[in-house]
Parts: C-alpha cells; sequence; structure tokens
C-alpha cells in the first residue's frame, strides 16, 4: 500500500506506467482500453459512489474556473460519458459547440443515453480516435478540458501538445485530475480507502478487482500539481495556475495558449 513517489509524467520512449506495473509502450494503450471496456457501463454510477457524489463538485468547479462564454468551441479530451460537456455546453449557449473526444467506444455509447436525454444535446457531438494524434486541425477550439484522462495516456505530455496545438491563440486549458491530500493522516485514511476499499467495490460492483487497483496505483504514479503545471508552462501554456480539492484528492489546472 506504501504510496511511490510521483514519477515524471511518461518514460521517454519505450516504456510506460500501467498503476505500478511497467509495461511496453506499446501495450499500454490496450491495458487502458481494456480497464474502461470493463468499467464502462457501470463507470456514472461507481464514480459517484466511490466519490460520494463529489465529482459532480469537481467538475463544476473545474467548468467554472474555465471561465467558458457564449459561442465558445469546446474539445473534451478523453471525455467519455460526457459530464464535462454537459457542464460546458450549458455555458456556451445555443451557438456553441462541445466535442467529445474519446478513443473508446463503450464509453462514449455508455454516456450517450445521458446525453440524448438532455436539451443540450444538440451541442455535443462526438469523435473517436486517439488524444496523442487528435483529428482536429490547428487553432480551431477556444477551450479545451481533460478530465481524469490525461493520466491514462501512454505520453500525456503528447496529449497537452496536442490540446495546444488545437487551441486557437488565447484558447484556455483545463484539467482536471486526481492528486493526493494534502494532510498526511486524510492520506493515511485514503490510501487504505482506495488501496482497499475502492477494489472491493470493484469486484462487487463489476466483477473485477483489479480494475480498481489500477485506479489508485495510476493516481500515485501521475505528477503532483506543482509539477504538472511545470510541464504544462514547458509546452507552452502561459497564466498556468492550479486549486487543489477536498485537500488534495483532485487537482485543477488551467492555462492559457499564449496569443
Ligand atoms: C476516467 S475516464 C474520464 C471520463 C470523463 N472525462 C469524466 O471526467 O468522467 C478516462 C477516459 O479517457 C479515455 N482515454 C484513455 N486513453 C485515451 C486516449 N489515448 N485517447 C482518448 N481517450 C482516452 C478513456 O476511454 C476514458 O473514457
Amino acid at each position: 500500500m506504501t504510496p511511490t513517489p510521483a514519477k515524471d509524467l511518461s518514460d521517454s520512449g519505450e516504456t510506460a506506467y500501467f498503476g505500478y506495473r511497467r509495461v511496453a509502450a506499446a501495450d499500454k494503450g490496450h491495458l487502458v482500453c481494456n480497464h474502461f471496456n470493463t468499467v464502462a457501463a457501470r463507470y456514472d454510477l461507481m464514480n459517484t459512489l466511490l466519490s460520494f457524489g463529489l465529482h459532480h463538485l469537481w467538475k463544476r468547479t473545474a467548468v467554472q474556473m474555465l471561465g467558458l462564454k457564449p459561442g465558445d468551441r469546446v474539445l473534451d479530451v478523453c471525455g467519455g460519458t460526457g459530464d464535462l460537456a454537459l457542464l460546458a455546453a450549458r455555458r456556451v449557449g445555443h451557438r456553441g459547440r462541445i466535442v467529445i473526444y474519446d478513443i473508446n467506444r463503450a464509453m462514449l455509447a455508455a454516456g450517450r443515453p445521458k446525453i440524448a436525454c438532455s436539451p443540450l444535446a444538440p451541442r455535443i457531438d462526438y469523435l473517436q480516435g486517439d488524444a496523442e494524434r487528435l483529428s482536429c486541425p490547428d487553432n480551431s477550439f477556444d477551450a479545451a478540458t481533460v478530465g481524469f484522462g490525461i493520466r491514462n495516456l501512454t505520453h500525456p505530455e503528447n496529449g497537452f501538445k496536442e490540446m495546444h496545438r488545437v487551441l486557437k491563440p488565447g484558447g484556455r486549458l483545463m484539467c482536471l485530475e486526481f492528486s493526493q491530500p494534502t494532510w498526511s493522516w486524510f492520506r493515511w485514511l485514503y490510501d487504505l480507502y482506495s488501496f482497499y476499499f475502492m477494489p472491493l467495490a470493484g469486484k462487487i460492483m463489476v466483477g473485477s478487482w483489479q480494475a480498481y487497483t489500477y485506479l489508485p496505483e495510476s493516481i500515485r504514479m501521475f505528477a503532483r500539481p506543482q509539477e504538472l503545471s511545470a510541464v504544462l508552462e514547458e509546452i507552452g501554456f502561459t497564466r498556468v495556475r492550479f486549486r487543489r480539492l477536498t485537500n488534495g484528492i483532485a487537482a485543477v489546472h488551467v492555462g492559457v495558449k499564449t496569443p
């Protein structure tokens, strides 16, 4: 259960981390895809149960921090079942557009009924593809979001570089990702919860203990908020700032592509 120190966002080159396992970079995508195939049908329910509903609050805060305007075009990378897209759609008005971009068909399919029932559905489109090679033109979006997705990429930096490429000059990035509590006693409790209770809940709800060991392991292996800020600045984002949520269980970063 001992948390492992944060690593670089990814290994350069041939290996990557899948949770605590070091795997061939070429294999990580398949492992991640299998993981989301396993959890897709119950993804929303599990998120709500395991976070005691807090993920809704985190997502609302994150979208608020992005400062969307009516008419904005937004790319929701690793958009999954579309929670962030729905929140963004409310803010961009009827002239705005949101594209949910995700590699996993099962995750997109799991979110479709929820979106189809919403009056905001006409503002939302879907694209299936790899976040490390976005099939979108340069300088085409006013904002890009990624929620709980970036740590799943084989090379997260490539995902951020791609988001930077497709943003218009002056466009805004928002990254919402899990992190770790700052208070040590709370971190201890959170470790206990996430390494024992989460996998057990995974076993009961989706029939896989392993699916929910990947989650806490991948969180422990991901960059700390300050490290992530430095990566974003290196890629070319300016005015980068972050906010810890719920004592650091999650963190929101925002930044701007230099106008
Ligand atoms: C934890 S879910 C987050 C879903 C949603 N953003 C949310 O906040 O609830 C991560 C998503 O990232 C997607 N994903 C993982 N690797 C990806 C990649 N290389 N390209 C695009 N999407 C990817 C998964 O399919 C999954 O839907």
